[in-house]
This record gives C-alpha cells, sequence and structure tokens, in this order.
C-alpha cells in the first residue's frame, strides 16, 4: 500500500532558486542534453514534471505532441501551466495524482519523461513503478531519464555520498519523501527491457541522463 506523498507545494517557488544555488547549471544541462531525442514523439508522458521548465521546452520542440503530465503538487503543476502559451494549452493534459497509485493505461505513449524522479521513491517503490511506466508504453517508445547517481569510485564517490545525504535530509524535513537512498533506477529501466540509446554524465558522475529504448523494439513493432 503507498502513502500519499507530502507535497512539494512548499519548494514550488524556490525550487529553480535553490537548484541553481547548489549545482548552478549543471542539473538544467542534465535534464535537456537529450531532449531532442524525443522530439519527433506524439504521446508523451511527463512523471513529476516539477515546475514547468521541461514541459516549456518540451512542447516548442514536439509541436505535434499530446502530452501528459503527472504531478502530485498542485503548485508545480500550477506554475508548470503558467509556462504554456494558451494555443498550446489544448495538447497538454494537467493531472494531479500520486503516482504510485494512479492508473498509468497500458500501451498508451511512445515516450516517457522522468527527471529527477524516479530518485524520489525507495528501491521497491521505484521497482513497481519503473513496471507500469513500462507497460504505459507502445514497443518503440523511448524513455528519457535523468537522476543523480553514485560515481563508481574516489573522491567523486564520496562527494556524491555527502551530497546525496544532504539532499535526501533536505528532501525528507521539507516534502516527506519516503526515500533514504538512491534507487537503482537505471539497472531497473534495463531489466524492464530497455537499452540506453544515448548518455551523458555530469558533474564528475554525480548526474547521468540517458534515452533508453526498448531492446526487442524492432521484433515487437516487426520493423
Ligand atoms: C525532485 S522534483 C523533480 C522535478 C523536475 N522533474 C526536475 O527535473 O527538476 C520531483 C517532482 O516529482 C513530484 N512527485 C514526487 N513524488 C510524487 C508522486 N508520488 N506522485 C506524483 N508526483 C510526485 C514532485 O511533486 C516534484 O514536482
Amino acid at each position: 500500500m503507498s502513502r500519499a506523498p507530502r507535497s512539494f507545494d512548499r519548494l514550488a517557488r524556490v525550487y529553480r532558486f535553490l537548484e541553481f544555488l547548489a549545482f548552478g547549471s549543471t542539473l538544467e544541462q542534465a535534464r535537456f542534453c537529450l531532449l531532442e531525442e524525443i522530439k519527433d514523439r506524439r504521446a508523451i508522458l511527463v512523471l513529476g514534471e516539477g515546475d514547468g521548465r521541461c514541459l516549456a521546452r518540451l512542447v516548442r520542440l514536439a509541436p505535434e505532441a499530446q502530452i501528459t503530465c503527472v504531478d502530485f503538487s498542485a503548485a508545480m503543476l500550477a506554475r508548470a501551466a503558467a509556462g504554456i502559451a494558451p494555443a498550446d494549452r489544448a495538447r497538454i493534459s494537467f493531472h494531479r495524482a500520486d503516482v504510485l497509485v494512479a492508473p498509468l493505461p497500458a500501451g498508451s505513449y511512445d515516450a516517457a519523461v522522468t527527471l529527477f524522479f524516479l530518485d524520489c521513491f525507495t528501491p521497491a517503490q521505484a521497482a513497481e513503478l519503473v513496471g507500469r511506466i513500462s507497460a504505459s508504453l507502445r514497443p518503440d517508445a523511448l524513455w528519457l531519464w535523468a537522476d543523480f547517481q553514485l560515481p563508481a569510485g574516489g573522491p567523486v564517490r564520496w562527494r556524491a555520498q555527502v551530497w546525496l545525504k544532504i539532499l535526501y535530509a533536505f528532501f525528507r524535513w521539507q516534502t516527506g519523501l519516503p526515500a533514504r537512498e538512491l534507487p537503482p533506477a537505471e539497472a531497473l529501466i534495463t531489466v524492464a527491457g530497455f537499452a540506453p540509446a544515448a548518455h551523458r554524465d555530469f558533474s564528475g558522475g554525480l548526474l547521468r541522463s540517458v534515452v533508453f529504448r526498448r531492446r526487442d523494439a524492432n521484433r515487437l513493432t516487426g520493423a
């Protein structure tokens, strides 16, 4: 059974500022470096959108796309909606929902976007969620993912461990986040049948962006 998350509402206004204070523009780079990969997609599921920075770019980049945007925070969704021009509103649907319990219709999307989102969940929650996101995607779908990660070793790993302790403590305090550590998101997506098509690492490996494609996409689509 899932417990409804306490909301990111109180952070919505300052989220961008805090991010730049802590990381400069690095998260922004990690978020957007592979966004172009999904520009020809027609039905895009954006989970945990946040304050709308990704959505605003995506709307410009993918003018044909219908975009479904899910977030539990009403304040985040309000900011995201405010950044969209009236002409684009009809092709975006906003849903305030806890993705741990919200239905994700099977086989409905040709792209999923989860940016700094799967790291909000415990390993068990993330495993369950990754399976449900995977089921909501069509055989030829792409999945754009970015998160923090622990570099393999050395001083960059220690630095990452310190950052992650600080970040999880902060978000737990502010939002009641259930997670205490990074879930193995990339491994879970891989186990769900996806393989990296392109990737980038930032800040000595502290941040990672990957666009995944299903390993058996050609067989499933008959291409
Ligand atoms: C760390 S922020 C990331 C926001 C944005 N994607 C980014 O790149 O910065 C996580 C977002 O996920 C949303 N979120 C967290 N848990 C959620 C849940 N269980 N259901 C829906 N949204 C959730 C929060 O409201 C917040 O907007």
